[in-house]
């Protein structure tokens, strides 16, 4: 085997061009990419990636729900692998570097162990999973979650489309995506996902790396408001039945839970009145509800906060309320080993490194339920993600691909 460990390094400006080139697809005026799950647009992302996990050598399968998994083999027939992986999906005119990193940089590793004709005792798989971001179908992580065995696929497969007109198996099958392989799927020996923070700790403390720990615990559900439409001008404030005042009241509820309990966050993320006409009392307010907590009594606490305060609005309105539950996952907590691996990888970089949670969800939630699992993050530029301006600097790139390398080649040879 040319090289050791220590020499052994990714070829950064590949890993850049993939992820420029990649960005093209489904690219935004503002630099962004948008390629929501199950659209033309995240099945042409798909077709980009796939064919350079064939230029690779890969041996690619698909599954019921789509997830793409490329294999590099390894020289014992019988070791379980190591899987390496994130999703190419985006939200709503996202960025270009959530998810996309994570895969781009699984499948680097295994350019970069062709480039060095290196072969490793497990094989190696490369993942994209899909729907991660859960923005058109819930809940998100659906990809992971069905090869976790956390939800069947019949289930997943009779998913609505958000205008209720197709199946996600019928838009899997319209991008080319339902595959055959099955699910639940094999379990890796371990899984490792590189990505970008997303949030601003890494470059407020100018540290090169994170090492995560776990990810909170999430519930997003949306809730139906009903009240009674009426005329703006002629109807008495004391006869109203105004969903949307209510809605306005979940928004403020909302924030001040924040207040009340630690490491609360929430947010009100969609919200649509109807009629929605200028002089009309709305009738009926639509919102989502996203709240995420790294301890479950804790966010049981802000649940049960936010809903009976709801009611009491909802009961000096007379509006009636519908809820909706979209996603609800429990906190994940990693492996005490691969968290170790980061580190010891983040210093044999020569890089800084701390451990942390992560506060956005990722596929590797969901593959903690199956196989030791870790994450590394690296930094994002002003903490923003979600957003077309996202950006992490190239050589933050670089270094999250050397660590990503590191890791999984100590697990490979394991
Ligand atoms: C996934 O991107 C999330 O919402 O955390
Ligand atoms: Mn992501
Ligand atoms: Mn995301």
């Amino acid at each position: 085997m040319p090289g050791g460990a220590a020499e052994l390094r990714i070829n950064g400006a590949r890993l850049l061009d993939s992820i420029a080139c990649l960005a093209e697809i489904g690219a935004t005026p503002e630099g962004g990419a948008e390629r929501l799950a199950f659209t033309p647009e995240d099945g042409a992302g798909r077709d980009l990636v796939r064919s350079w996990m064939e230029d690779a050598g890969l041996d690619i399968r698909v599954d019921g729900i789509g997830n793409v998994i490329g294999r590099r083999a390894g020289e014992d027939p019988d070791a379980a692998p190591v899987m390496l992986g994130s999703h190419t999906d985006t939200v709503g005119n996202g960025g270009r570097y959530d998810g996309n990193l994570g895969v781009l940089a699984a499948l680097e590793v295994g350019r970069t162990l062709n480039d060095r004709d290196i072969r490793t005792r497990r094989p190696l798989e490369v993942a994209i999973f899909s729907n991660e971001e859960g923005s058109r179908y819930h809940p998100d992580m659906l990809g992971s979650l069905v090869y976790a065995g956390g939800l069947d696929l019949e289930s997943a497969w009779a998913l609505r489309s958000p205008d209720g007109t197709r199946t996600l198996k019928e838009e899997l099958e319209a991008i080319g995506y339902l595959g055959e392989a099955p699910v639940p799927g094999p379990v890796p020996a371990a899984y490792v996902e590189l990505h970008i923070e997303q949030g601003p700790v890494l470059e407020a403390e100018g540290i090169d790396f994170g090492a995560v720990t776990g990810v909170q615990g999430i519930l997003w559900e949306e809730i139906t408001l009903s009240g009674k439409a009426n005329h703006a001008g002629t109807t008495p404030m004391r006869f109203r039945h105004d969903a949307g005042v209510v809605a306005a009241d979940a928004v403020l509820l909302a924030r001040q839970l924040t207040r009340e309990i630690p490491g609360q966050v929430a947010t009100v993320g969609r919200m649509s009145f109807a009629p929605g006409l200028t002089n009309v009392v709305p009738g009926r307010a639509v919102f989502t509800l996203d709240i995420r907590n790294p301890d479950p009594d804790r966010l049981r606490r802000a649940e049960d906060g936010f809903f009976s305060g709801l009611e009491a609005a909802a009961g000096r309105e007379g509006v009636r309320i519908e809820r909706r539950e979209l996603a609800r996952f429990g906190p994940a907590v990693f492996d005490e080993k691969v968290i170790a691996l980061v580190e010891e990888a983040a210093a044999a970089l020569g890089g800084s490194c701390r451990r942390m949670p992560s506060g956005a969800g990722h596929d590797a939630q969901m593959m903690s339920r199956v196989c030791p699992t870790g994450m590394v993050f690296v930094p994002s530029v002003g903490g923003v993600s979600h957003n077309p301006t996202e950006f992490t600097r190239d050589e933050d790139v670089t270094a999250g691909g050397n660590a990503l390398l590191t890791v999984a080649f100590a697990l490979l040879k394991s």
